[in-house]
């Protein structure tokens, strides 16, 4: 299948993430797998230990990309001017880049032993982190429009209803509907939590099997090219709708909820940030400076 832009830019800044992991895991592995005890005896621990000179860069080029991750998307996000400057998608993926890889970065200052007022800006930032991905999966599940934004109950509706015509206007696009009615035809929408996560998991796998359907009917049907790649895409744009649309009010509902989790939580860590920074410069820890 032919990659999106958006799609491309978020497995560029991915491989970036992962160069980076085994760059610096490679990089310190013997100084970090020494017990804390003995770190003090290595020749490299000047350097190495939290307030050395790499370990210190790590803490502020992580800090920094955080800090520039979160303010960079909030703006994106609340000031209407800025919204010539590419889609709010993209810089959500910018803001997950920064928001991953300066916490990688902060772990590895850390040297991977906390205490103190930094252990809890260093477990909130993991919390936040780990909730971050929960967020993703939410985010993902609500229909969206091309710039990102979440689409109205009118709008899906209007989606679907033109996608649904787009399709029915060849026998093979009416063959593809009717393998979508049968696999989302009878399900019921969630109504409480759990059913929620096990709407989640079933369609995930009504999905697989319907696209599976989908591509060996195209397959049968022996199209011209240019109409084949037509209805395929329709049939992808439709899917997606039409399974989200049976979870969009839950996974809506929980994502209201997963904000009230990031962002208090954002705002502990860089309380805690800010404090941990007072103690390390009054204590006269400057860095290169
Ligand atoms: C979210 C960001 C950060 C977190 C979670 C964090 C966390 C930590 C942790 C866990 C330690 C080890 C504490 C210990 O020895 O038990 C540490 C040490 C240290 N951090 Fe950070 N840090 C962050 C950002 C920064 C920044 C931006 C700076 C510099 C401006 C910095 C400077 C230092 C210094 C100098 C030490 C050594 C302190 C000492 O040995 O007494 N950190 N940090
Ligand atoms: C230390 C790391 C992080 C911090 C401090 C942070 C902070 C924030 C903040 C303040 C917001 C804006 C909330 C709002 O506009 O109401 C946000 C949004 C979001 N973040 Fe993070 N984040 C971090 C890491 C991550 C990671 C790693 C992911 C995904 C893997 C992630 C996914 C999201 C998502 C999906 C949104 C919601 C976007 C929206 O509703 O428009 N975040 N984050």
């Amino acid at each position: 299948m032919k990659k999106t832009s958006h799609e491309v830019f978020g497995l560029f800044l991915g491989l970036i993430t992962l160069a980076a992991v085994i760059a610096l895991s490679a990089y310190g592995l013997t100084y970090y797998l020494t017990p804390l005890a003995e770190r003090p005896f290595r020749t490299d621990y000047a350097i190495m230990k939290p307030s050395g000179t790499y370990s210190h860069g790590l803490g502020i080029f992580g800090s920094l990309m955080i800090v520039i991750g979160v303010a960079s998307y909030m703006m994106r996000k609340r000031m209407a001017r800025l919204s010539r400057y590419g889609k709010l998608s993209g810089w959500l993926t910018f803001h997950i880049f920064l928001c991953l890889l300066g916490p990688i970065l902060v772990v590895y200052h850390s040297t991977f032993k906390a205490g103190g007022v930094a252990a809890i800006s260093l477990w909130t930032m993991v919390s936040i982190v780990s909730s971050g991905l929960v967020g993703r999966f939410l985010y993902a599940q609500i229909p969206r429009n091309l710039e990102g934004l979440a689409m109205s109950d009118r709008e899906i509706e209007e989606g679907i209803r033109e996608l649904s015509a787009d399709l029915g206007r060849t026998p093979a696009g009416q063959g593809i509907l009717g393998i979508m009615d049968g696999g989302f035809g009878k399900f019921q929408k969630p109504e409480s939590l759990g059913e929620t996560i096990r709407a989640f998991r079933n369609l995930s796998v009504v999905s697989r099997d319907v696209h599976r359907r989908i591509d060996s009917a195209l397959e049968r049907s022996h199209l011209d090219r240019g109409l084949e790649t037509r209805l395929r895409a329709s049939a992808r744009a439709s899917e997606s709708l039409v399974r989200k649309s049976l979870v969009v009010s839950q996974a809506g509902r929980l994502f209201h909820y997963w904000h009230v989790i990031h962002l208090p939580f954002s705002i502990i860590m860089f309380l805690t940030l800010a404090a941990h920074v007072t103690v390390v410069l009054l204590l006269g820890y400057t860095w290169i400076f």
